[in-house]
């Protein structure tokens, strides 16, 4: 349940396979191509990919913008593009602030490798952890006192960890932001096609047009297909800058990142395919809602609430009343308790740089329907332990058992000891040339 990954819609796209087999070069049908797709090497990408790419992009956004294929840059997942971006805005010790809690891996990603910083702006859970100009704000402003040069302002939206899309006004208010202090605005929407309820998704490309003098040279939109698709082991990223020096040099830059051009010709394929498309958006976000109705519920029987969301692979769950200690230290020691006695790899607040301790994000679309309904009986046990109302439990048959992958691992168990709001910030494993 640490896991983000979208695994509810599979069967569609290997139904799509099926039936067109000419998408890939390793079949009868379409081995013709082989020669010309092999041998591809323009780092611009082939035309018919940035094309199906751009549209895809204006699907998932409702027909109400267009994105202009000369404008995509493609990066290994949204991992690389995040980084690219940094790579093209921000010199070493520059800054960019984030609103907490954010996505761990933005630390790697953003830092490592370009010594870049973060500076979290705190959200809270009174207002929904809703991003306040007064927030944004005091983070710019006690950078400054601080000599820091904030070069921009990252978001994610829809929201990793919470689950949330972010209303047209706070947008609109966080543009009118970087554009009073002339500072960059990179917005991650990676999740563009994972909301399943209203409101629906509001993209940063919408709102700028609706703000009077919007500098477009600050707007840069990070996308990628690992979620929206569930396809990350692709490793398409994409960034879509307004900035025409971004597009520039970025593009020189994406050859260390680009996206294969086997990978490209088959999402070319199947993303120009219209109808298959519709129907696939339709259909996953109909499975999420249906996954997280379900999981939702199952927590509300034990009175576990979640921030109430419409997006994401994921719920934020609220845990903060069976703390034993309202602390990071108490949310440290519950999350031991949950990994190594309940058996659930869920990811506690604190590796999201959340300043609230209790919370936690569980992933729900990365398993089975059984799966789920295992997670929840763990789950309404241990609360009916921890609350001295023991939960009867019918005995499941199941041979579930945690076991990663080493990468897997690495990235999400790994995280709350890395990313604790009391480790310091993690440094580059890169070693010293000598
Ligand atoms: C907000 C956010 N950005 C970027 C990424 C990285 O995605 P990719 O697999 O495309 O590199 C993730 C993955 O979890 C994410 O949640």
């Amino acid at each position: 349940m640490g896991l983000a990954e979208n695994q509810l819609c599979f069967d569609l796209i290997e139904e799509w396979i099926r039936n067109n087999p000419k998408a890939s070069i390793c079949t009868k049908e379409g081995v013709n191509c082989f020669k010309y797709i092999a041998n591809f090497q323009d780092y611009h990408g082939l035309p018919e990919f940035r094309k199906a790419v751009a549209n895809f992009m204006s699907k998932v956004r409702g027909g109400r913008v267009r994105f202009d294929p000369d404008r995509i840059l493609m990066s290994g997942g949204a991992t690389g593009a995040n980084e690219l971006i940094m790579f093209c805005l921000a010199d070493p010790g520059d800054a960019f602030l984030v609103p907490s809690p954010y996505y761990p891996a933005f630390v790697r990603d953003l830092c490592w490798r370009t010594r870049a910083q973060l500076i979290p702006v705190e959200c809270h859970s009174s207002n929904n952890f809703k991003i306040t100009t007064e927030a944004l704000d005091e983070a710019y402003n006690k950078a400054k006192e601080d000599n820091i040069n904030v070069k921009g302002l990252i978001i994610t939206n829809p929201s990793n960890p919470l689950g949330t899309t972010m209303d047209r006004e706070t947008l609109k208010s966080i543009v009118g932001f970087i554009n009073e202090k002339n500072i960059h605005l990179v917005c991650d929407e990676i999740y563009a096609a994972t909301v399943f309820r209203a409101p629906s998704f509001v993209s940063v490309s919408e709102v700028m047009h609706e703000i009077e003098h919007c500098n477009s040279d600050l707007i840069h939109i990070i996308y990628s297909l690992s979620k929206d698709l569930g396809l990350p082991g692709f490793r398409v990223g994409i960034v879509y800058s307004y900035n025409d020096g971004v597009v520039n040099n970025g593009r020189k830059m994406s050859s260390f990142g680009l996206v294969s051009s086997q990978t490209q010709h088959f999402l070319a394929a199947l993303l120009s395919d219209e109808n298959f498309v519709e129907r696939f958006l339709a259909e996953s976000s109909r499975r999420l809602a249906a996954r997280h109705s379900h999981f939702t519920k199952g927590l509300e029987k034990v009175n576990i609430t979640c921030l109430p969301s419409n997006a994401g692979l994921f719920c934020w769950m609220n845990l903060r009343s069976l703390l034993k200690e309202k602390t990071f230290e108490g949310e440290m020691m519950q999350w031991r308790l949950i990994i190594n006695e309940v058996k659930l790899n869920v990811s506690p607040g604190s590796s999201f740089d959340c300043s609230e301790p209790g919370w936690y994000r569980v992933c729900f679309a990365n398993m089975d329907d059984e799966t789920v309904d295992v997670a929840l009986k763990r789950i309404r046990a241990f609360v009916g332990k921890e609350t001295g109302k023991p939960v009867e439990l019918k005995r499941c048959k199941s041979n579930l058992r945690l076991s990663f992958s080493s990468r897997r691992f690495d990235e999400n168990v790994m995280s709350p000891h890395m990313m604790s709001p009391h480790s310091p910030m993690p440094h580059s494993p890169l070693v010293r040339a000598t």
